[in-house]
């Protein structure tokens, strides 16, 4: 593949496509080799160096024995921290529990706070495993539509008031927020706005803050339990530093546990039904947070760079294509509708050698449209776009 001139950032363009295809975790290795793979959310770059370094140095230090964390972990404490160095956001880290992975604290809360039958309002499309968790724990979903908007994706929250009062039965909010697939980052009037219809209706707010971290300027991450303490009382916050940081493999998570009830019937529960992070997943978890901010920000540069990289190689190449930049995550939720396919785009696309992430996957909306992850290198993105056109211009 040749590089795109003049973009090399070291450590992030040259990556080389033989160790990208004997990548042994699912992005890579599920679809084969010989297919681009631009489907799930993992970043194509290696791990931040000081999160290498801390792993290394943790092995190398001898000890893989149990953890000494009597009452808690370090986390508690690292994520309060952050969320105050970060986003301003004065969390408790006494109401911080820990996890294997952001969904398992959205299926916990339902489980304890919700009661079968009872919907969930969410912006939709929306990130798959939201749908298959409503599906399995029998809690409807009521949508909150998306809307294209000349420069991105709105939502029309009166509407929403409407279809709540109408439903009568909704007890949860799950908002994903920067949002996956759109990477609309909401605003802390449209927050405001949804926390007041939770308080009208008494909805449990989960929020899932997981790509809060990957938010390009003049976008701004606002937690939605810091718009005040009665907002705070009934949100659970979910986060990890496994988006931004690429570190999906550690299975290592936060929630932060607002509703005094929920934190009650949280602790309740047997010790080790929600299964024990490891302490590999908490020091690489301190790491990124501590000590990963430089990295941080050079991939920010980068997924900023590609973003609009990819709108300019559709433009070229395949312009029927619809993109708004988003406005956080590296994901670009790609409408292929004015192209008249007869099938699916994810399918052609995958027979001409590049894997996306099918949109009807995402629920309502999803037709016709795919996902495409740009967290790689230049040059990678350029062969992705070269294989869409050669597999659906060729149709
Ligand atoms: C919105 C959102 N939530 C959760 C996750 C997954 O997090 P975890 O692996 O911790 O469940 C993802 C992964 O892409 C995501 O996009």
């Amino acid at each position: 593949m040749g590089m795109v001139t003049g973009m090399v950032t070291p450590g992030f363009d040259d990556l080389d496509l033989a160790w990208l295809e004997a990548k042994p975790g699912a992005k890579w290795h599920r679809h084969g080799p010989g297919r681009l793979a631009a489907w799930v959310a993992d970043m194509d770059f290696p791990a931040p160096p000081p999160v290498a370094a801390a792993l290394h140095a943790f092995v190398d230090a001898g000890d893989l024995g149990y953890p000494d964390w009597p009452e808690e972990t370090p986390l508690r404490a690292l994520f309060a921290q952050r969320m105050a160095d970060r986003f301003a956001w004065t969390a408790s880290a006494d109401y911080v529990r820990e996890l294997c992975d952001v969904v398992q604290g959205v299926q916990i809360a339902l489980h304890l706070a919700t009661p079968p039958g009872s919907s969930i309002a969410l912006h939709t499309p929306a990130y798959p495993p939201f749908f298959r968790t409503s599906a399995r724990m029998d809690r409807p979903i009521l949508p909150i539509p998306a809307a294209r908007t000349d420069d991105g994706w709105a939502y029309d929250h009166d509407r929403f008031a409407r279809d709540l009062a109408a439903d009568g039965g909704c007890r949860t909010l799950l908002l994903c927020n920067p949002q996956n697939p759109t990477g609309h980052v909401f605003t802390r009037d449209e927050l405001a706005t949804l926390a007041g219809l939770a308080e009208e209706h008494d909805l449990l707010i989960i929020s899932d803050e997981i790509h809060a971290d990957l938010v390009y300027p003049p976008a701004r991450h606002v937690p939605m339990a810091s718009l005040g303490p009665a907002v705070a009382a009934r949100t659970l916050t979910l986060t990890s530093a496994t988006k931004a940081f690429n570190l999906a493999g550690i299975r290592c998570a936060v929630a932060h546990v607002g509703p005094p009830d929920l934190r009650e019937a949280w602790d309740a529960q047997p010790e080790h039904l929600f299964g024990v992070v490891s302490r590999v997943g908490v020091e690489a978890t301190r790491a990124a947070w501590q000590d990963g901010d430089e990295w941080l920000a050079t991939a920010l540069g980068v997924l900023d760079r590609n973003r609009r990289l990819l709108r300019d190689l559709l433009a070229e190449r395949l312009p029927a294509v619809d993109y708004a930049l988003p406005q956080a995550t590296y994901l670009a939720w790609l409408d292929f509708r004015a192209l008249g396919l007869a099938e699916c785009p994810e399918t052609l696309l995958r027979d001409g050698g590049v894997v996306l992430y099918p949109g009807p996957e995402f629920g309502p909306g999803g037709e016709g449209f795919a996902r495409c992850n740009f967290a790689t290198s230049a040059s990678v993105l350029e062969a992705v776009v070269d294989r869409m056109a050669g597999a659906l211009l060729t149709v």
